[in-house]
Parts: C-alpha cells; sequence; structure tokens
C-alpha cells in the first residue's frame, strides 16, 4: 500500500513538474530492494541505488521484502556468512534477492558442494569471491561450462574439480573468453594439449587475462628482451605460467635490469637464469632477491664473480628460503656431519646443488643409515648427487634400509 501511494506520489509530482525540471529517468522510487539495503545491511544510498539499478525494472518493483528476507535468510545461514558478508554478496550480486529459495537457489548450492566437491568453508569461500554464479543456470550455464573444459583439455575428474573451484574459470563465457583464449595460448606458445592443461591447473585465473593488453604484450617483450624462440618462451611459461599476468613496466623490466646490474650479467647469462628460474621475473627485489643475496654474499663470504657463478649455474637457489631452508641445512652440515665452516664453504662453491637437496627427504635419512653402518657421516655429503641406490652400495647396506629411515624421518 505504501508503495502504491509512493509510485502514485511521483507521477503526480513528475506530472506538475514542467518538462526541463524533470529528474533523470533512472530516478525512480526506491523498491524493497533498495530499502532492504539501507535498512538491514547498511549501505548509502548510492550503494543500494546501484544494487537495485542493477535488477531489471520490473523485477525491481515487483519484489517484495519478504521475498528478500526468505533469501537473506537462507544465505546467511547456508552459508553462515556474517553481516558484512552478506551486504558483500548482496552488493555484488542483487540479482540474487529476486531468485527462489527452493527452486533456485538451494539446488545450485548443492551442485556446487557435490559437483566440486566442496565442504562448507571452502563453498563460503568459494561463493564470497563470485556471489553472481549462485545464481546461473545449472543446465544452461554451469554443467555445459564443466562439461567443455573436461573435453577441451582433457580432463581427470579431479583435475576438473581442481579447475572448476576457481571461481574465476566458471564465471567466464566459453565462446567470448575460454575458446579464443586457449586457441590462442596453444598457438602462440605451439602446446600440446597435455601443456596447456597443466598451465591452466597451475593458473586457471589466466582465463580472465586480457590476450591484447597482456599475456601478448607480455610474451612479446619478454621474448625480445631475452631473445628467446618459441621452445625456450614455452618452456618458461611451462615453468611459471603466472609471468602472463607479470607487468612489463612494474616487474619484469626492473626484475631483468636490477638483476643485470647487481651481478654484471651478459646477456646470455642473463638469458640462462631465467630460463632456469622464470620465478626471478616476479619477484620482489627489495623484500626477496636482495637480502638472499646479501645472505649468501656474507654467509659463504663470496666475492662478486663467485655470486655470479653460483647464481648463473643454479638460480633456483634463489627459491629456497633462509630461514627455513638454508640456515637449518647449513647448521646439520656443521653439527650433525662435522664439517668445518670453511670447508662446507668450498664445497657449496664448488658444488651450488648440495643446498638445494632435501634435509627432511635426503640429507636425514641418508645420516641415519650412514650412523647405523658405523659410516663416516662427511659421506653424506661427499656423495649428494649420488641416487639412494648407488649410496647404499657404497655403504654396503640393502636399500630398504634407506627407504625405512626415509619412512620414519
Ligand atoms: C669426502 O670428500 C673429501 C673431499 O672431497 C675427501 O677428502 C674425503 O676423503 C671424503 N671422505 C669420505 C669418507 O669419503
Amino acid at each position: 500500500m505504501a508503495r502504491l501511494a509512493c509510485v502514485l506520489h511521483l507521477s503526480l509530482t513528475v506530472a506538475l513538474v514542467p518538462p526541463v525540471a524533470r529528474p533523470p529517468s533512472h530516478v525512480v522510487c526506491s523498491g524493497a530492494a533498495y530499502d532492504y539495503c539501507i535498512q538491514s545491511l547498511g549501505c548509502t544510498a548510492k550503494e543500494a541505488a546501484k544494487a537495485e539499478g542493477k535488477l531489471l525494472p520490473r523485477t525491481a518493483e515487483s519484489l517484495t521484502r519478504a521475498q528478500i528476507d526468505c533469501v537473506c535468510n537462507w544465505l546467511q545461514s547456508e552459508l553462515e556468512l556474517s553481516d558484512v558478508e552478506l551486504r558483500t554478496f548482496v552488493l555484488r550480486a542483487p540479482s540474487l534477492l529476486s531468485c527462489y529459495v527452493e527452486t533456485n537457489l538451494a539446488p545450485t548450492l548443492e551442485w556446487f558442494r557435490s559437483t566440486l566437491d566442496l565442504g562448507d568453508a571452502e563453498l563460503k569461500k568459494f561463493l564470497i569471491r563470485r556471489p553472481p554464479l549462485l545464481g546461473c543456470s545449472i543446465e544452461a550455464n554451469l554443467a555445459p561450462k564443466l562439461e567443455w573444459l573436461q573435453t577441451t583439455l582433457d580432463l581427470r575428474d579431479l583435475e576438473l574439480k581442481k579447475l572448476g573451484r576457481n571461481p574465476v574459470v566458471l564465471g567466464l563465457s566459453i565462446e567470448d573468453n575460454m575458446a579464443p583464449k586457449l586457441e590462442w595460448l596453444q598457438r602462440r606458445l605451439d602446446l600440446d594439449v597435455e601443456q596447456l592443461k597443466k598451465i591452466l591447473l597451475i593458473k586457471p585465473n589466466l582465463l580472465a587475462y586480457s590476450i591484447e593488453e597482456n599475456m601478448e604484450p607480455t610474451l612479446t617483450w619478454l621474448q625480445t628482451r631475452l631473445g628467446l624462440d618459441t621452445a625456450q618462451l614455452r618452456k618458461a611459461v611451462l615453468i611459471k605460467p603466472q609471468l602472463l599476468g607479470y607487468s612489463v613496466e612494474k616487474k619484469m623490466k626492473p626484475n631483468l635490469d636490477w638483476v643485470q646490474m647487481r651481478l654484471d650479467l651478459e646477456e646470455e647469462q642473463l638469458k640462462k637464469m631465467v630460463a632456469g628460474s622464470p620465478s626471478l621475473l616476479g619477484y620482489n627485489i627489495e623484500d626477496n632477491i636482495e637480502p638472499k643475496l646479501r645472505w649468501l654474499q656474507s654467509r659463504f663470504d663470496l666475492n662478486n664473480a663467485e655470486l655470479t657463478c653460483m647464481l648463473t649455474s643454479l638460480p633456483t637457489l634463489l627459491h629456497l628460503n633462509i630461514e627455513k631452508n638454508l640456515e637449518p641445512k647449513l647448521r646439520f652440515f656443521e653439527r650433525e656431519l662435522g664439517i668445518a665452516c670453511v670447508d662446507i664453504r668450498a664445497r657449496v662453491i664448488r658444488k651450488p646443488p648440495l643446498l638445494t637437496y632435501s634435509l627432511a627427504k635426503r640429507y636425514q635419512p641418508r645420516l641415519k643409515v650412514c650412523r647405523a653402518a658405523g659410516a663416516d657421516p662427511v659421506i653424506v655429503l661427499n656423495s649428494t648427487s649420488k641416487t639412494d641406490a648407488e649410496f647404499c652400495k657404497r655403504l654396503n647396506v640393502p636399500l630398504e634400509a634407506l627407504r625405512a629411515a626415509q619412512e620414519d624421518v
């Protein structure tokens, strides 16, 4: 009744106002969605108007408070949304307010839960990242999309679930987005389906990147800067698909320039380093690379040339965490294997990969077997590059002894 009066009042006002002074046509009398946003969600008038504006005018008019309450109460209890989360949800997907819980929202929620195998917390997180998904049709939209992905990328069920759990993916259109992008990627990098799939499973979000504004300029720049052929470019992308989203100006160019200068690298050395560790392109120099270089340099007392030599031969050294990985390993060499600092330094310079083997999976079980066999623990470090079988042969113990130690650690 109040609503009718309101409409009536507005049309009277409009009729009385001379044409020039008429308010713009989108400023209609606000409906239940608008009121709900203001009264129950604490939105500003602007937010409420924007949310209501996303509804079809006829829907906005006919929507009742009871309907909205029903949807929102259900949402809040099913997904355990806080008031703030509910507000975000409604503002991002106001059209949900006009959906029916029983015939619409509940079945879709159930579909996500079972098809993507999501627990309650995961389901909530998934939908909060993309609330409009809850309003999508299963038959016309969601299910065909998954089916298309599975066929196109030859995905196993688990892989399909992994891809589908990324809310960005299900929000994209096949014709406008996914199909042309996959086709472009495949052509640009000369990928087979297996490789295409690998890239997407690591970085599903790249389906949302723009080809013209993002991926193509990034690849072209990288290719030119480092003189990479398609195979080298493909290899870098396969190792680090994320690089397709890196900004040239903000990330890749400053990183490469900095590394080249800091380590005094020839073009060919720089290229080799990036090929070995494409992650370098996206690292934060100040927080990550520079402290690591300084640490390596002071920990092993390296001059610049020695540092450069070490990193060009093993760029992945930059991936290792100092506190969690490198320091404990060095302590282990000193304390458990009884190797003197100067000796460690000499060994690391001669053979940097010493630093990359896993403490828990490689060094510790081998030490255990060594001790049990009464052998000199130094052998653990002398034979790092040997296979498990070769190591056991050297100690003259059965391979099973090492396997048991590996289980144990
Ligand atoms: C370990 O290697 C060092 C240097 O390479 C060598 O001097 C030493 O004899 C080796 N020790 C054992 C037990 O293999």
